[in-house]
């Protein structure tokens, strides 16, 4: 055994209770961790799918002091959640922190530091030997959190995303067509990170460089004249949908070609819609010739493997990639055969000749994207600067939507090609985002401050099913 944690108790720090978050625990947790960020949070979208999700568990802390109040002078009450964190199990031994909050009333009465504790305690009782969590680069109490419990931090990483996140092609060219006239709040959605603000005068370069190209497709494409290229478009496209619809009917025995789509609702047939318009986006990137065969050879797989394995990008990103969004994780070989197999990774080579040749490689889970109705992202990107931006550009048209690309930060497959990936339409968000990491041996001290201040209402034990197990 290790030595035991030093004590840390601060005076002033409030004792806590731990246990796995319950139905009933909702409305005390809405209460406080519904406005975090500027008046909004995601938690109140995920909490129903996380109280119920089996790979990872909800803890809640509630307050052990009797007669207190908080510093709104209301009283605390014992079994009413004052903070909540989520314990996702990312793989059978990657544990990834998340949704960390703390009621405003209890802050800076060492609740999070406790809490911390107990949240490592339960990542260990679940087989996790490592540990990881991201923040914003300017969140000093999530830092200060990290620092105390041995967290130490990795390379930060930067998202690059089009400021016009568009669906629909044509809609994109008028967009582009009328950018100079959107103000500021077309980058609205890039506040999804809490870090991604787009600062504006890369916005305007961004914009300036999507609108010739918009007037150059819009007068390619003249209104009730389509061009030859864009008559065998349409033509590829009305039989893209006649394959949905035979795929659809097949699976469901509903045959719904003449009266169009059913409602999800209605026939229950989400799950297999998700799948429909999974295939259809898998056949467009195969169409276009960025699909790595998911039955390559296993000697063509490992060639790839062996480039991502010696990118330097890979490498400063601490061979980590983000293939649930927002969480970070290894890449190992075994997984990234399992991506291939499953058509989840994408690939470029250009020019010719052995030193003319430039690569790229993307991991895009485009399943993940689906299921949760998110603007596809890459997992990871890899390879030459150049070739990189030609294969995200390129898998944006296919999937007719915008990628968003995540890369650490002063990697060098960045670095000399910033213009480019302006001109791309992938502008740098401002703030990067942070990543800590710890190791998480079976006898790891945790600390759980001075004795009594994190009592356990559930002695922690393993409870989730990572995928993968
Ligand atoms: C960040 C947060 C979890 C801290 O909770 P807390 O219970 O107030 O934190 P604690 O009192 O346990 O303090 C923990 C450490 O953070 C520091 N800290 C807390 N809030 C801070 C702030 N606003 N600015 C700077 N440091 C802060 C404390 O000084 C302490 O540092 P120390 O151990 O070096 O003394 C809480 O403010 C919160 O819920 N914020 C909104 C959500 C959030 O940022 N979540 C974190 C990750 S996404």
């Amino acid at each position: 055994m290790t030595d035991p944690a030093p004590s840390t108790t601060v005076p002033g720090d409030l004792p806590i209770s731990v246990r796995r978050a319950r139905p009933g625990d909702t409305h005390a947790v809405l209460d406080f961790a519904r406005t975090t960020w500027d008046g909004w949070d995601y938690i109140p979208s995920v909490w129903q799918e996380w109280l119920e999700a089996p790979d990872g568990v909800v803890l809640v802390a509630t307050p052990r002091a009797q007669r207190e109040i908080d510093r709104f002078g209301r009283p605390l009450q014992p079994d009413r959640p004052i903070a909540i964190a989520r314990v996702a199990m990312l793989s059978p031994d990657e544990a990834w922190l998340e949704g960390l909050r703390v009621d405003p009333g209890v802050r800076n009465r060492g609740v999070a530091r406790l809490f911390h504790g107990a949240c490592l305690a339960w990542a260990r009782a679940q087989g996790a030997t490592s540990v990881r969590y991201a923040t914003g680069e300017d969140n000093e109490g999530s830092h200060r959190l990290g620092l105390h419990h041995g967290f130490r931090l990795l390379r930060p990483w930067r998202s690059y995303q089009p400021p016009h996140p568009r669906v629909d092609e044509a809609e994109e060219a008028e967009t582009a067509a009328s950018a100079t006239l959107v103000g500021e709040d077309e980058f609205a959605d890039l506040a999804d990170e809490a870090t991604g603000e787009v600062p504006a005068d890369v916005a305007e370069q961004a914009m300036a460089a999507a609108a010739p190209e918009a007037e150059e497709r819009t007068a390619e494409a003249p209104a009730g004249e389509p061009g030859v290229e864009r008559a065998r478009e349409e033509l590829e496209e009305i039989e893209e949908r006649e394959e949905d619809r035979e795929e659809l009917a097949a699976v469901t025995g509903e045959p719904w070609a003449a009266a169009g789509p059913p409602s999800p609702a209605l026939s229950g047939a989400t799950a297999t819609l998700e799948q429909a318009a999974l295939e259809k986006a898998r056949r467009r990137l195969r169409r276009a010739g960025l699909l790595l065969d998911p039955g390559s050879a296993p000697d063509l797989r490992r060639r790839w493997w062996e480039r991502v394995r010696d990118d330097p990008t890979f490498a400063m990103g601490d061979r980590l990639y983000e293939f649930r969004s927002w969480a970070f994780q290894e890449l190992t070989e075994a997984r990234f055969a399992a991506h291939v197999r499953a058509g989840e990774v994408l690939v470029m080579e250009e020019g010719s000749g052995r030193r003319h040749r430039r690569w790229a490689l993307a991991v895009l889970p485009l399943g993940e994207a689906l299921s949760a109705d998110q603007r596809p992202w890459a997992a990871l990107v890899a390879g030459d600067g150049a070739a990189v931006l030609d294969l995200a550009v390129a898998t944006g048209r296919a999937l007719a939507r915008p990628l968003r690309l995540r890369i650490p930060d002063g990697a060098p497959l960045v670095t000399g090609h910033e213009d480019a990936f302006i001109a791309a339409g992938f502008p740098p968000a401002r703030e990067t985002l942070h990543l800590l990491a710890r190791p998480l041996p079976s006898d790891a001290a945790v600390d759980l401050g001075d004795p009594g201040m994190v009592v356990f209402a559930e002695p922690p034990r393993r409870v989730t099913v990572p995928p993968g197990a």
